[in-house]
């Protein structure tokens, strides 16, 4: 299957990028890298569009209504306790990458349990902003 349409979605805090705990987060706030990933998506010739919420149920619905071939996902606090969310991408059975700017196997132990990694295509943690990136350039390999 040709994968053309990406959501990115974007979980709780993450709209507070660039203020909230740089030493975990880095500088950047949503919006840039948001830009940089669609930037990135054009190179790709694949059309990207994002979604933020800091609610469960919105991320669930948001999901149930997507058309998209793939998905990249930072689910954020609700990676560690979503059994929902998870059941919305299983359900919909849209491939997905899971992303984490910080490496939550260095951090506390609870961020070391994910209700999606089993059921991911793949998961980036630690890499920065730059895992977005890394994502998106594997979606477009699937195509060639
Ligand atoms: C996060 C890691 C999560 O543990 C945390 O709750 C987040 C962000 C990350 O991108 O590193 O909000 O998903």
């Amino acid at each position: 299957m040709k994968i053309k349409n990406i959501t990115v979605i974007h979980g709780p805090n993450l709209n507070l990028l660039g203020q909230r705990e740089p030493d975990h987060y880095g500088n950047q706030t949503l919006d840039e890298i948001d830009d940089v990933l669609s930037k990135e998506a054009d190179k790709l010739n694949l059309n990207i569009s994002f979604y933020q919420s800091n609610s469960e149920a919105e991320i669930v619905n948001k999901i149930q209504s997507l058309k998209s071939d793939f998905i990249i996902i930072n689910p954020a606090a609700f990676t560690h306790s979503s059994v929902s969310i998870r059941d919305a991408l299983a359900a919909m059975k849209i491939p997905f990458i899971e992303v984490h700017i910080s490496n939550v196997f260095s951090r506390e132990d609870f961020r070391k349990e994910s209700f999606f990694s089993d059921i991911a295509i793949g998961v980036i943690s630690g890499l920065g902003s730059e895992g977005y990136c890394a994502a998106l350039n594997y979606v477009a390999k699937l195509n060639k």
